[in-house]
């Protein structure tokens, strides 16, 4: 933050090549937002003005920065509407308005160019801090982000395969802020607010901690209403969560990843259970006495009875034709197309969003513009109410299933919504929704 004064968050983000060292004396080339990746941590707190001049420095190819979940106008959220050409500039402005603490993210959306401009580097970790916040500050404040990498025998990242396209890119080594299986210490007894991240393009991550106990908080827009045990979570593409984790035996804690089938198309299946991500020491030397966590954490006020009800078929066609595979993703029989609105609403109204998964992967929803919470799950003519209330701007939609969510546009403009496995994104599972 450059920013001189109150109330104002200044910064500069540059989008351009880099390299990376994750092998011995081989350089890979990356692409990086200030020269890291992840980008540069932003913090900045509710009620406060954000500009942010964006450089796009990546040779030949036009960029966006979009403010994933965050609620910033239709025209300042990097859509592929609105490219930045490569070699110019342009500022992003908005305000974070109260009660808008959350975990977000930021990453290109470039028409076409996003997948690949994710996974060779582009993605950073966006908190906007509460005014009063209920979180003891004792516990820290940690961002994880897991991004996942592939690199060719020479260091280089290779090119998408057909497999990588259908499936969406998943890489062999995943990392957590940038490093593979980081450490962190901490003092027995300590408790560590983490804010997980899944930035990989299309990774699964189901995770799990050794040796220390997760209480969720927060989902991917803030704060749940209360804390809440959990053994294990599930975060798909793009999703996040906030834990608060309790660290009370000595020796080593780690977070590690369990099996978790997410439909898998022809061959080379990624191993996703027993890869350990994070180590964290924990030394016999007691933390100072923590703070603990209060029982209320804020309120949510449930949506409300909607006025509008739509419905979202994913569905997966693949068909073999002399020029190779041909592959549609598709909502509603549709590809993307960006000179098409698919859906128009009234900001303001509530709406019920209906997403059947009728494909043989699972698809992470995502909708810009706003934060929406779940109300109900079905598969296999069983439903299943959420066991609590949280805001979202992505949820896994599993294969033969159908999640109802209630949803509020309040500002006009064009809002994209699509799937989250990146890949998918590009061949067509998005949509435009344009909000009067
Ligand atoms: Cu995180 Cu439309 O994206
Ligand atoms: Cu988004
Ligand atoms: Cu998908």
């Amino acid at each position: 933050n450059e920013a001189g004064r109150p109330g104002l968050f200044r910064a500069r983000l540059t989008a351009g090549p880099a390299t990376a060292r994750f092998v011995e004396g081989k350089d890979t080339p990356i692409l990086a937002y200030n020269g890291t990746s992840p980008g540069p941590l932003i913090e900045a707190h509710e009620g406060e003005r954000v500009e942010i001049t964006f450089a796009n420095r990546i040779a030949g190819e036009q960029s966006t920065i979009h403010w994933h979940g965050m609620p910033v106008p239709a025209g300042q959220d990097g859509n592929p509407m609105d490219p930045v050409a490569a070699g110019a500039d342009r500022v992003y402005a908005f305000d974070l308005p109260e009660g808008s603490a959350g975990s977000y993210w930021y990453h290109p959306h470039p028409h076409g160019r996003t997948a690949e401009q994710v996974y060779r580097g582009l993605a950073g970790a966006f908190i906007v801090k509460a005014k009063a916040d209920p979180v003891p500050a004792a516990y820290g404040d940690t961002a994880l982000v897991f991004t996942d990498l592939r690199l060719s025998a020479d260091g280089s990242m290779p090119e998408n395969t057909m497999i990588d396209t259908m499936n969406g890119r998943v890489g062999d080594h995943v990392l957590v802020n940038g490093q593979k299986n980081p450490k962190l210490a901490v003092a027995m007894g300590a408790k560590q607010r983490l804010r997980l991240y899944n930035a990989t393009n299309a990774r699964f991550l189901r995770l799990a901690f050794a040796n220390a106990a997760m209480t969720v908080i927060g989902s991917d827009g803030g704060l749940l209403e209360a804390p809440v045990a959990a053994d294990e979570i599930l975060l798909s593409p793009a999703e996040r969560v906030e834990l608060v984790v309790a660290f009370d035996r000595p020796g080593a804690a780690s977070l590690t990843t369990l099996a978790y089938d997410r439909g898998w198309m022809g061959p080379g299946r990624p191993a996703d259970a027993g890869l350990t991500l994070l180590t964290v020491d924990v030394s016999d030397a007691p933390a100072e006495a923590m703070p603990p966590l209060p029982e209320r954490l804020r309120p949510i006020a449930p949506l409300g009875t909607p006025t509008v009800s739509r419905r979202l078929v994913f569905t997966e066609t693949m068909a073999m034709n002399p020029a190779g595979m041909e592959m549609g993703f598709l909502i509603n029989g549709k590809a993307f197309d960006m000179a098409r609105v698919d859906i128009v609403a009234r900001a303001g109204d509530t709406e019920l969003w209906e997403i059947v998964n009728q494909a043989d992967m699972d698809h992470p929803f995502h909708l810009h513009g706003t934060q929406f919470q779940v109300v109900e799950r079905e598969r296999d003519g069983k439903l299943a109410k959420p066991p609590y209330l949280a805001w979202k701007d992505t949820v896994n939609v599993a294969r033969g299933e159908t999640v109802r969510l209630l949803t509020r546009q309040e500002r006009p403009g064009a809002r994209m919504y699509h799937c989250h496995i990146l890949e998918h994104e590009q061949l067509g599972m998005m949509g435009i929704l344009d909000v009067q």
